[in-house]
């Protein structure tokens, strides 16, 4: 069943002298399956966007709907029991690896599987899948979580999330602070798992990684979508009119116009693809 935010208003601390509306009025449909990249500046409100995916965040107006859970301003109709909810849609925050907590990086793997209802020998199996999933190997399982890089440390935190298996997975600024190698690792991860069936939503100000991983882009501004498209459509946005950084090949392509040699930018996501259209406008 697709994701239903119908009507959703935020507001942060409503009444007092420090209100703040974060959503203005948000209605979009996202499909099962579908790789989502929702981008803007900062401040635009995606964390709050995705905050409200898994109920962390209640809407002051307006409803978030998840399969058969219901997020609402209305406490008639908000679902009760959000463990369900919480094992469907994975967040990985913005930061995640501030909540690392427990002594070893396996037992802080396993802690979400064992939280619903997994036996011990299960978490800790399915923890050991995830740790090696994320790229990290068995020599991490018994180490500190609290003794490793700041890549490690999130890549563990990763794991936590994907060892409770969401079919939705929720990544805020999962690349920021990596280095360029552990961001491509990251993307390769999250286009596996995509490919697998998981609906991946993104948030991301890497507009290189966007376009080559995303196949639908959201563009929030004010808390409002202001573009919401296929991520080639961005060739046609003045993306600096959002602080948006234009994807390198972008430029690329622009440059190349202006030197003769015109290029259909749809198909161009990548180094690979821009390679291949040029190789073919040259033909
Ligand atoms: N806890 C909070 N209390 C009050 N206002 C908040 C709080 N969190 C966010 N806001 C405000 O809500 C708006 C949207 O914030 P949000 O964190 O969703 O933006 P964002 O798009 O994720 O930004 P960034 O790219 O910086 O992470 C901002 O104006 C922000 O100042
Ligand atoms: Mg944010």
């Amino acid at each position: 069943m697709p994701i239903t935010y119908d009507s959703v208003h935020f507001v942060y601390a409503a009444g007092s002298p420090f209100e703040s509306a974060a959503l203005n009025g948000i209605s979009l449909v996202i499909e099962p399956g579908s790789f989502v990249a929702l981008v803007g500046r900062t401040g635009s409100g995606k964390s709050t966007m995705a905050q409200l995916l898994n109920a962390l965040l209640v809407p002051t107006s307006g409803e978030v709907v998840v399969d058969e859970f219901v997020n609402s301003a209305d406490k008639k109709k908000r679902s009760r029991k959000l463990k369900g909810l919480r094992k469907k849609v994975g967040l990985v925050f913005q930061f995640p690896e501030y909540q690392l907590f427990l002594d070893t990086v396996e037992k802080d793997v396993a802690y979400g599987p064992k939280n619903f209802g997994a036996s011990r020998e299960e978490a800790l199996e399915k923890a050991h899948q995830a740790i090696l999933e994320v790229g990290l190997d068995a020599s991490f399982f018994e180490r500190s979580p609290f003794a490793l890089s700041g890549g490690e440390k999130r890549k563990v935190a990763i794991a936590g999330i994907l060892a409770m298996e969401p079919d939705v997975l929720v990544l805020d600024e999962p690349t920021a602070g990596l280095d360029p190698e552990a961001s491509r690792e990251a993307l390769a991860l999250f286009r596996k798992i995509n490919a697998k069936g998981t609906t991946i939503i993104l948030v991301s100000h890497d507009m290189d990684l966007v376009l080559e991983a995303a196949t639908r882009l959201i563009v929030l501004e004010n808390g409002k979508v202001v573009k919401d498209g296929d991520p080639s459509s961005l060739f046609e946005v003045d993306l600096t009119s959002y602080a948006l950084e234009e994807p390198k090949v972008f430029r690329f392509v622009d440059l190349l116009k202006k030197n003769g040699l015109e290029l259909s930018p749809s198909n161009i996501r990548d180094v690979e693809s821009l390679a291949k259209a040029i190789k073919e406008a040259k033909q």
